[in-house]
């Protein structure tokens, strides 16, 4: 299993990949959300995303990347998944991680980038406060297509995916980020991917898709851009080669 990280903007250290060879592009950006105004966008992504100490919360360091406006964050999007996609197999697979706020942003720059929009996959996270005389937002959601057509052939042992996963989120006690995914929804969604197939994550952040991509017998290619979440990553991903040995 070959593994490698890499610490700086993934816009830059995507060019170093070899073209084609990537088999899927899962990932989880900074979403540039929290919040409706641009103003409550702005704010640190502690103060929007561990507005209080609970259970630890003000522990965590803040990261980049989480104060575009819409059609920054569309634009910026759309230059990552368009450089991912020059790296990835024909038929291979990109889904990324949104909430309800820039869902629609991310189905544009997911097709902007040449991906064949395929769809939406839920994660429902089952813990969101009740806010009365309001829906709850307590999923949030996976955009993600293809590189040109994918077979679809019923064959024995062939992946056949949920439309919606229902996995709490990670107990903040037992986080190592502010908006960390759970490894147990990362490997079902990983399993899409061949075995022995490449994982691409450019915002990796704790590293969970790398954790999920050794549990899984996948290789991984994994990028951050801030120094200590980029550590906390490496950290994981090897502990995680250790106990799969
Ligand atoms: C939503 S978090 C990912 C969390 C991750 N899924 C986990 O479970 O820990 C997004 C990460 O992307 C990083 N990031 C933002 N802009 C970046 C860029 N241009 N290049 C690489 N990483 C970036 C942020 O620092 C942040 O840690």
């Amino acid at each position: 299993m070959s593994i490698q990280f890499y610490q700086g903007d993934c816009l830059e250290l995507i060019k170093s990949i070899p073209d084609g060879s990537v088999d899927m592009v899962l990932t989880d950006p900074s979403y540039s959300s929290g919040g409706l105004f641009a103003g409550d966008r702005k704010a640190s992504t502690r103060a929007k995303y561990c507005d209080t100490d609970y259970n630890g919360a003000a522990r965590f360091q803040n990261f980049s990347g989480d104060n575009m406006d819409q059609r920054s964050f569309t634009e910026f999007m759309r230059m990552v998944l368009n450089k991912c996609r020059q790296k990835s197999k024909a038929e291979s697979v990109c889904a990324v991680f949104v909430d309800w706020r820039n869902i629609a942003a991310m189905i544009d720059a997911l097709q902007a980038a040449g991906w064949v929009y395929r769809g939406i996959v839920v994660w429902d996270k089952g813990n969101c406060r009740p806010i009365p005389n309001r829906f709850r937002n307590d999923c949030e959601y996976v955009v993600w297509g293809t590189n040109g057509p994918r077979k679809t052939e019923y064959i024995d042992g062939v992946f056949v995916g949920a439309g919606c996963y229902h996995i709490k989120s990670v107990p903040t006690k037992q986080k190592h980020h502010q908006t960390e995914k759970p490894v147990e929804l990362l490997e079902k969604l990983l399993a899409i991917c061949e075995t022995g197939g490449t994982v691409l994550d450019p915002f990796m952040g704790s590293g969970s898709t790398g954790v999920a991509a050794v549990n899984t017998g996948r290789n991984f290619v994994g990028m951050e851009l801030d120094p200590g979440y980029f550590e906390t990553a490496k950290r994981r991903i090897e502990e995680a080669e250790r106990s799969v040995v």
